[in-house]
């Protein structure tokens, strides 16, 4: 039987949408404010959520109290109030849209866990704008 445990976390960053290859209005007419050279912020809200067999002895899918500490190490620290194109290697040369940040996100945190346990990321850039990944 399985079950699916969840943890919310919330993070603010900023960032810029846009391709270094293609021209101010070429990024302006497919990002529009996005693109703003000054940048912008959001308050991001992360769930992460695990699946997997309740553990007999603990009654648990997972501790949470691990799963808020290993957000913590690798989601939180890494972007909470950082600008993301220029604080975080993995947008060096990958537009962090919320797209790439939930894929970025899973590859942090997918280690971490026992291969017998399911990981998903649902990341909201807005309260009515989020996006899902599961690998
Ligand atoms: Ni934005």
């Amino acid at each position: 039987m399985k079950v699916t445990v969840s943890r919310k976390a919330h993070f603010n960053a900023a960032h810029r949408l846009y391709r270094k290859d293609w021209s101010e209005d070429q990024n302006k007419t497919v990002f529009g404010k996005c693109a703003n050279p000054y940048y912008h912020g959001h308050n991001y809200e992360l769930i992460v959520h695990i699946t997997g067999e309740i553990d007999p002895q603990t009654g648990y899918v997972m501790d949470m109290k691990i799963l808020k500490e290993i957000i913590k190490a690798e989601v939180e620290d890494k972007m909470d109030h950082k600008n993301l194109n220029e604080e975080v290697a993995e947008f060096e040369n990958l537009i962090p849209t919320a797209e790439n940040m939930a894929v970025v996100i899973y590859n942090w945190l997918k280690p971490h866990f026992d291969s017998a346990l399911a990981l998903k990321i649902t990341l909201y850039e807005t309260p009515r704008n989020y996006v899902t990944f599961s690998g």
